[in-house]
């Protein structure tokens, strides 16, 4: 489809108004005033390319995935993936609820033991203290919801780590939940006669799970032996943190790309992953297996801290109008979206390492910015990217060459 073509289609789909469309149309459309108050500093906005990832069927339902990202290849890629998974039943997602971790450190404790069981018993008094800091949130169904305690051995001695685990709700919840660990911090010091120093959200958001799985024909995949490999790409990540971290790094393509169009946390979502891929020594997000019609089979699982309001996904008016589109009612919705963005990825990516490579496709799209950079307008692009393909020659010397032939022919 063309541009215009698109922007009609999603408009269509998600009931976008003229305004909202006219937000996605003028990438200009994060006001320097605005851009101002989000962070210090500020000399002018950054934009990256939005696209729409297509049939990707989740739980029975359709959705339009927007993706921000620079990297050509990741939206194709991710909506070929949906097209098949699409042939069998699509994605089968699910994702826990909302609950993310603080973490206040105690230390300088005479009896780390003692301690650990003072805050136990002291437990339902520091739920209490956490949660009289946000009435909203607490009206809205989530709040601190219960307490973990350890006692940690460290270089300088032992220390006792209370989790205080708390229901986000729709947030990311760095802010609600760092604010219930200032708050509770002193009636700690109280309880133990410890020594508070850090208080703040753990990005390892381990209660906050996302899973994904998919099914693939052996056929759309490109037969029994794409399958092979596939099964041996992802027994080398398993083996190999050399090559985990790059199979890894193929899922955070899809997820990342959404967080960004969604202005979510991306750090966050990025530390979260890899964390929880070396919990056990670093290993892949996916797992791979043959079905017994030769069919393959993939799962995801990883801590996806995602939100739909608070922050700058309320605020910023490209995240408003992608979580319009993407017609999600929840966070954990979100999550659940983005754990089967990352499952295609991975798919995708691997199936194209086995099968005709990376390259390939990447070019391809790769040669467009290449025709751009050298200053192909219009429809001049795709005449120099069919040259330059054709030619299997993906230079901007060349690119500026065809030009000039064009130009003077
Ligand atoms: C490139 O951005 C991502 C891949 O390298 C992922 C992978 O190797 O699995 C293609």
């Amino acid at each position: 489809m063309s541009l215009e073509e698109r922007l009609r289609v999603v408009k269509e789909f998600a009931g976008l108004t003229d305004e909202e469309v006219g937000i996605l149309r003028n990438t200009g459309s994060l006001d320097l005033e605005l851009a101002d108050r989000m962070i210090e500093n500020v000399i002018g906005a950054t934009h990256l390319p939005l696209g729409v990832a297509t049939n990707f069927l989740i739980n029975g339902k359709d959705y339009l995935i927007p993706m921000a990202l620079e990297e050509p290849s990741v939206v194709a890629a991710a909506s070929n993936a949906a097209r098949m998974a699409r042939m069998r039943y699509g994605f089968r997602a699910s994702a826990d609820e909302p609950v993310m971790i603080g973490q206040v450190q105690v230390c300088k404790l005479r009896d780390p033991q003692a301690a650990r069981e003072r805050i136990l018993e002291e437990k339902g008094r520091i739920l209490e203290r956490a949660n009289e800091q946000d009435p909203v949130l607490v009206k809205a169904g989530g709040g601190a919801r219960d307490l973990e305690v350890r006692v940690l051995s460290t270089r300088l001695g032992p220390m006792v780590v209370v989790h205080l685990l708390v229901d986000v709700r729709d947030a990311m919840g760095a802010n609600a939940v760092n604010t219930m660990c200032e708050a509770v911090a002193p009636l700690i010091e109280e309880l133990t006669g410890g020594k508070v120093y850090l208080r703040i959200i753990s990005n390892l958001a381990t209660h906050r799970m996302a899973r994904a799985e998919a099914s693939f024909p052996k056929e759309a995949l490109g037969g029994e032996e794409v399958v092979e490999g596939i099964l041996h790409a992802h027994a080398l990540a398993e083996a190999d943190p050399y090559r985990c971290a790059t199979h890894n790094k193929g899922i955070m393509n899809g997820i990342i790309a959404v967080a960004l169009a969604l202005s979510n946390d991306t750090r966050a979502l990025e530390a979260g992953a890899h964390a929880y891929a070396a919990l056990e020594g670093y290993g892949p997000l996916t797992s791979w297996e043959r079905e017994e019609n030769g069919d393959l089979r993939g799962r995801i699982e990883l801590p996806i801290a995602a939100g739909i309001l608070g922050g700058a996904v309320s605020v910023h008016p490209v995240a408003r109008v992608c979580r319009k589109i993407l017609g999600v009612s929840s966070a954990r919705e979100l999550a659940e979206v983005m754990a089967a963005v990352g499952l295609a990825q991975n798919l995708a990516a691997l199936r194209a390492l086995v099968a005709e490579g990376i390259q390939r496709g990447h070019m391809r799209l790769h040669a467009r910015n290449v025709a751009i950079a050298a200053g192909a307008r219009g429809d001049q692009v795709e005449k120099v990217v069919r040259r330059m393909v054709e030619e299997r020659c993906i230079r901007i010397d060349r690119a500026r060459e065809i030009l000039a032939e064009l130009e003077g022919g």
